[in-house]
């Protein structure tokens, strides 16, 4: 059955949603190139691909269920924070609106009566769950190391790990 107007507006929103996301991350990613964390650098721009994956599996889901895809203009990300905590505080308040976002899709979903799109969203209200704690993870990190320039450098190197 084809995808109902009102789930593809909604989804059409949120791939706009996910790909400011990207966006956002690459600015976090050019923020710590210019602070020279090239290790903090390197995980937001392999955060930001991800966001590129999550708006592509909408994308072709949409695609996929006979629906139309509209790209919609993307805001212009922050470019300057405060400190790397500030960063990864605001990646974090992100991931819990985005979870937010994701509940939204599933009411229209359970509204719609569209099951299929109920099972879609499966995979990203678990995708949430991770989101949230790998950011909230790197806040309590980086609050740990705070004074201690050799402890931030040592996070940095382990940050610039991430596959
Ligand atoms: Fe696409 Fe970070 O959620």
């Amino acid at each position: 059955m084809n995808i109902g107007k009102k789930m593809e507006k909604a989804i059409n929103d949120q791939i706009q949603a996910e790909l400011y996301s990207g966006y956002m991350y690459l600015a976090m990613a050019a923020y710590f190139e210019a602070q020279n964390l090239k290790g903090c650098a390197h995980w937001m721009k392999k955060q930001a691909e991800e966001e590129q994956e999550h708006a592509m599996k909408f994308f072709d889901y949409v695609a996929e269920r006979g629906g139309r895809v509209t790209l919609q203009a993307i805001q212009a990300p922050k470019t300057d924070w405060a400190s790397p905590l500030a960063v990864f505080e605001e990646a974090y308040a992100h991931e819990q609106k985005v979870t937010s976002l994701i509940y939204g899709l599933y009411e229209v979903a359970l509204k719609e009566k569209d099951y299929t799109s109920q099972t879609f969203l499966q995979w990203y209200l678990t995708e949430q769950v991770e989101e949230e704690a790998d950011s909230s993870e790197i806040v309590e990190k980086l609050k740990a190391v705070q004074g201690a320039p050799q402890a931030l450098l040592m996070l940095d190197r382990e940050l610039g790990q991430r596959g």
